[in-house]
């Protein structure tokens, strides 16, 4: 594993390694326990959308193992006013140890790993947000304790968190959900992707289907960064695709219920459900800290997984 670009290119055993490691770090962290695993090197963060929780967990991760962030506005690079990504990999190549981006098209990201000589981390594309799963994954092995056999439901947008959320569940041996209107069809390459789980994944338009008996329960907003200009007519097209204690009726008694945040409450999520639901969704935002962590010491300290 040199990048960590989307779920896709990770096998179930890469996965469950890189959550064992988020584990350990969450526990030297907790007790105590230094683990400078990455004293001096220095991680480039490039930011072409907002942040609260990947700029933050991102920083704060770096500084607890040892390392210096920089955070890189693109309005402030040159990237900003056109300097070829190509170029802007392999300056940041030569002086840092890794570089995180977050940005709109997925090729962006795929192009920045082509052209560096260090690991390139995905904080989110239109596409694809795999430290958001890192840390979902996590939160449901805590309070489910194991994945097998659970069914995950996700309400809302086929965006960047449901298909990187269907190829980890489905990878770790859970079914998965989805309900989502008429017309937002799956992304081709994750169409592809569930065409090998026949039995492990429906989509569906009926809410009340998809979360029947789920044990997991996960939505997110129905207006993406970069799908502003369509937010009126989402409003409309997900009226219905909301999570709420009708829906939260038909799941399992014990289900959670996840959200990667910000939340839009009365759109996507009722308060009600946001408020009773709350331990659990912050658990999974403290949790971008320690998937954060094992993230960048498997790209760039992984001797430290050898010892
Ligand atoms: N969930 C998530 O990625 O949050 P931010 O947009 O605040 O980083
Ligand atoms: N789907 C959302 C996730 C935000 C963390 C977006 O891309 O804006």
């Amino acid at each position: 594993m040199n990048h960590l670009l989307k779920m896709l290119d990770l096998s179930k055993e890469e996965i469950i390694e890189l959550l064992n490691l988020a584990d350990q770090l969450k526990y030297e962290k907790a007790n105590n326990i230094p683990h400078p695993h990455l004293a001096g090197k220095t991680l480039a963060m490039i930011f072409e959308k907002s942040s609260t929780r990947t700029r933050v967990s991102f920083e704060v991760g770096m500084y607890q193992l040892g390392g210096h962030p920089l955070f890189l506005s693109s309005n402030d690079l040159q990237m900003g006013r056109g300097e070829p990504i190509q170029d802007t990999a392999r300056v940041l190549s030569r002086y840092c140890d890794g570089i995180m981006i977050r940005t709109f098209g997925h090729s962006i990201v795929e192009e920045l790993a082509e052209h560096s000589s260090v690991p390139v981390i995905n904080g989110l594309t239109d596409f694809s947000h795999p430290c958001q799963i890192f840390a979902d994954l996590l939160t449901i092995r805590e309070y489910k304790g194991s994945f097998e056999g659970l069914k995950v439901c996700f309400i809302g947008d086929p965006n960047n968190m449901a298909n990187s959320l269907i190829v980890g569940a489905l990878k770790l041996g859970m079914r998965f959900s989805l309900a989502s209107p008429e017309g937002y069809t799956l992304h081709p390459e994750i169409a592809a992707f569930v065409a090998d789980y026949p039995d492990a994944f429906e989509q569906t338009t009926d809410v009340l289907q998809a979360a029947k008996e789920a044990d997991v329960v996960i939505t997110d907003v129905w207006a993406s960064m970069g799908d502003e200009g369509e937010a009126e007519e989402r409003k409309k097209a997900f009226a219905n695709y909301q999570i709420n204690n009708q829906v939260m009726e038909v799941a399992d008694a014990d289900a959670i219920v996840l959200h990667c945040l910000p939340a839009h409450r009365e759109e996507e999520i009722t308060a009600e459900v946001f408020e009773k639901y709350a331990d659990v969704i912050f658990d999974e935002a403290e949790n971008r800290l320690h998937a954060q962590k094992a993230i960048l010491v498997k790209l760039m300290a992984p001797s430290v997984l050898e010892i």
